[in-house]
């Protein structure tokens, strides 16, 4: 581990490295995540484990808040417990001190555990599927996740360097970013959707219509909670309530890792921001991918093209 964990602390400006990318059956992770991929992939699930699956940038923290609140019955104060990354581990994130390995934390968990991945499908430790868990996974229409993709990997000094937009389109097509091709993944999981216990939500559904889905989430994890709780959930997890939110908005993180005057881990959270990054040229390269690797599927995505 010498070659990252010694620039990890050691970087003379104080701030961190950021880790190459490793193919791990086929999908590149950051190097930590492949070194330590038998840990990972030897991973034991329980039965009441609820796992939330995302591509990077889907909307993972608003659906690990509004998890949470549904799980506690929509009690505010112990929401407030501690910061999302504790809060929820991260199943794959294994890094040198001081980050904090997702299965370490695991481990030490009560049950019953909410975990966070972004892992694809197909490297989703066997038990889980073994253990029947529940999963809720949370897809964002292309363009958009690409967008919030691309600012959060300015901010977040352990991913790769995104370099400048013009390029980053062309990388995020490829699939040459940390978790690999957005593609592979919402088709992967819609397709695993009727496998497994897996509740398959998109980010656009929950702004148009935030109460609707957070009823979904409920009706799910087998909660049926009063219109009064479902309007605590639903003002909480707003995207102002959650910007403002130190336990939801990821400030309390190391400024050093996560750097907010680069771009706010909250950002707009908005559907269709995508329009004020694609040029002419960019919509046009992704337009005629996305119709080739979407056909065939009867995954829809509103907001898209
Ligand atoms: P933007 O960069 O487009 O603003 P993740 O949690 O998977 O990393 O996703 C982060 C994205 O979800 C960011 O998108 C963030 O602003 C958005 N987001 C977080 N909480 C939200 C909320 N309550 N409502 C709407 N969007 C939210």
């Amino acid at each position: 581990q010498e070659d990252y964990g010694d620039s990890l602390h050691n970087a003379p400006d104080g701030t961190f490295y950021r880790f190459p990318l490793r193919l791990v059956h086929g999908v590149p992770l950051m190097k930590p995540i492949a070194d330590d991929w038998q840990k990972v992939e030897s991973f034991q699930a329980r039965p009441d484990d609820l796992l939330i699956a995302t591509y990077p940038k889907a909307g993972t923290t608003w659906m690990q808040e509004i998890v949470d609140l549904v799980v506690n019955e929509g009690d505010l104060e112990k929401v407030k417990r501690a910061p999302t990354h504790i809060r929820f581990p991260f199943l794959e994130i294994c890094s040198p001190p001081p980050i904090p390995s997702g299965i370490d934390i695991l481990e030490e968990t009560p049950s019953p555990r909410i975990i966070k991945t972004h892992l694809a499908y197909k490297l989703v430790p066997k038990s889980f599927w073994d253990q029947n868990c529940k999963v809720i996974y949370i897809a964002r229409n292309a363009k958009d996740n690409a967008v919030s993709y691309y600012y959060f990997d300015l901010m977040n000094k352990t991913q790769p360097d995104p370099g400048p937009w013009e390029k980053y389109v062309d990388t995020f097509l490829k699939g040459d970013v940390g978790w690999g091709s957005w593609f592979d993944h919402v088709i992967d999981w819609w397709k695993a959707k009727d496998k497994h216990r897996i509740l398959y939500m998109f980010y656009e559904d929950m702004k148009e219509d935030p109460k609707r889905e957070i009823r979904k989430v409920m009706d799910f994890l087998g909660k049926n909670l009063s219109e009064n709780i479902l309007e605590k959930i639903y003002q909480h997890t707003s995207f102002q309530a959650m910007k403002d939110n130190p336990m939801a908005n990821y400030t309390s993180f190391p400024s050093s890792i996560l750097d907010h005057s680069c771009s706010p881990f909250m950002r707009k959270g908005e559907v269709g921001d995508w329009v004020n990054h694609f040029s002419e040229t960019q919509n046009e390269v992704f337009d005629a991918k996305y119709k080739r690797r979407m056909e065939g599927t009867d995954l829809n995505f509103r907001y898209s093209i």
